[in-house]
């Protein structure tokens, strides 16, 4: 018989179906197996009786959690089954045994965290992974019809972009390289060629922050267009966003339910964000009993409770001061002294999305770095974006993990990533 998937047979009803996965759970009697059989679209409780199975009952007996099987029935909808439906096994073919599942529903983070590559196995999990599966084709997607080409930058270089201290050094040779932070140098130059590019990839960062929502290693989304400007550049990523939720909700409801999303919240995300300027921000602050300066960074705290105020929804602030700004961000003429930039701020998350229309003038932008005192070192091909025929552009990155972990509504961001790097953990 062809073998079906577990949501197939389902589906089918009634008759005869063959299936394969593993054991998710296993109870019963000496004349009786329950077998709850998991594969990757969904669960089935199979049941074996004894006299069926002649000699092979011993073997069965012995199955554990985990253990592989094939399985060939009649499958019927029972109310009781926990999906509803059951198989009455004909034939069953052990293909691989397992030890006793070293996962338990009490083990601690730490634990869990050594055998992560046997945690993906749960359903929490599995439905998390094809979430963010989902939502990364999506941005592809929606990259695409919207004219921009992907085009990749390395993860090793001379080059750093972020800043020195949070950079991963790494031999190379007999030199020194680290490990990309940002796309965002690359791209600048990029859009002198292909002018909408777009990337989806690994950036690190040496960040001892220990929060739920940092890690060493993120998926980035970084986009960059040459002639936009920082309203074009905030269209972009709330359409990618809204296009990427709207997607979620229509393909992913299984997995949202699994994951007891806050569909009702997702649904009400609309076009439209909120805008405010930073300083309308540190107001709000104050008022709200923050003790927080103008020109002073926001922090975690701060940023949470900002989306919290402003109708938990997200919010997009503005106009941060140059002085905490990164040089590339553009200066804006009509409120000189503030950035062309934005943080894109989630209730409970904090900053989701941060981009901005750069500084263009080479001048201004070589000024910028002389009172950062900063010397772009291997980096200085960079400013050639602004040496041969610069452009106005803008861009953005968002991180797919805080995305995923916010349409999930998880509380770290560890959940939205296969094997997540932290400072303390390199390993599974
Ligand atoms: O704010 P960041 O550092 O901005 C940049 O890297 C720009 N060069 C992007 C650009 O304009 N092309 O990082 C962008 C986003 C953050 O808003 C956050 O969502 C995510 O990347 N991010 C992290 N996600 C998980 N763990 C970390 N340690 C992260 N650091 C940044
Ligand atoms: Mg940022």
């Amino acid at each position: 018989m062809k073998f079906i998937s577990i949501q197939e047979a389902i589906n089918k009803g009634k008759g005869k179906v063959a299936v394969r996965g593993w054991i998710y759970r296993e109870r019963g009697s000496n004349k009786l197996r329950f077998l709850v059989l998991r594969d990757s679209t969904n669960l089935i409780q199979c049941v074996l009786v004894r006299e069926k199975f002649g000699k092979q009952w011993d073997e069965i007996d012995k199955l554990q959690v985990e253990a592989s099987v094939e399985i060939e029935g009649t499958i019927k909808s029972d109310k009781r089954a926990p999906t509803g439906y059951e198989i009455s096994v004909d034939k069953i073919n052990i293909v691989g045994l397992s030890d006793e599942f070293p996962i338990q529903k009490d083990l601690n983070e730490e634990l869990l965290g050594d055998r992560r590559h046997l945690w993906l196995r749960s359903q929490k999990m599995i439905a998390a992974l094809k979430v963010r599966s989902d939502v990364i084709f999506a941005l592809h997607e929606y990259m695409h019809k919207k004219g921009f080409v992907e085009v990749e930058a390395p993860s090793l270089s001379e080059a750093t972009s972020e800043g020195g201290s949070e950079t991963f050094e790494v031999k190379y040779f007999d030199r020194k390289a680290y490990l990309t932070q940002s796309w965002q140098f690359y791209a600048e130059n990029i859009i002198n060629a292909v002018e909408k590019a777009y990337a989806i990839a690994p950036s690190f960062r040496a960040e001892r922050s220990r929060t739920p929502w940092h890690v060493t290693e993120f998926l980035h989304l970084e986009v960059e267009g040459a002639w936009m400007n920082l309203q074009d550049d905030m269209k972009l990523a709330e359409d990618c966003i809204i296009y990427t939720i709207q997607k979620i909700l229509k393909e992913n409801k299984n997995e949202l339910e699994i994951l007891e999303a806050n569909i009702s919240m997702l649904k009400k995300v609309k076009a439209g964000f909120k805008k405010i300027t930073y300083k309308e921000a540190i107001k709000k602050l104050n008022e709200k009993g923050h003790k927080i300066k103008y020109g002073s960074d926001f922090g975690a705290n701060e940023e949470r409770d900002l989306a919290k105020y402003y109708g938990n929804n997200l919010l997009f602030v503005t106009n941060y001061p140059l002085e905490i700004l990164k040089f590339y961000h553009g200066e804006d003429p009509k409120n000189p002294g503030t950035g062309t930039n934005f943080n894109l701020l989630a209730p409970r998350i904090g900053e989701m999305a941060d981009g901005s229309q750069r500084e263009p003038d080479l001048k201004k932008i070589q000024e910028r770095l002389k009172k950062a005192k900063m010397d772009l070192g291997a980096s200085d091909w960079y400013l050639d974006s602004r040496r041969y025929g610069s452009v106005p552009h803008a861009g953005f990155g968002l991180g797919i993990e805080r995305f995923v972990a916010w349409i999930c509504g998880f509380d770290t961001i560890k959940d939205a990533i296969p094997f997540p790097r932290t400072p303390t953990r390199i390993n599974p």
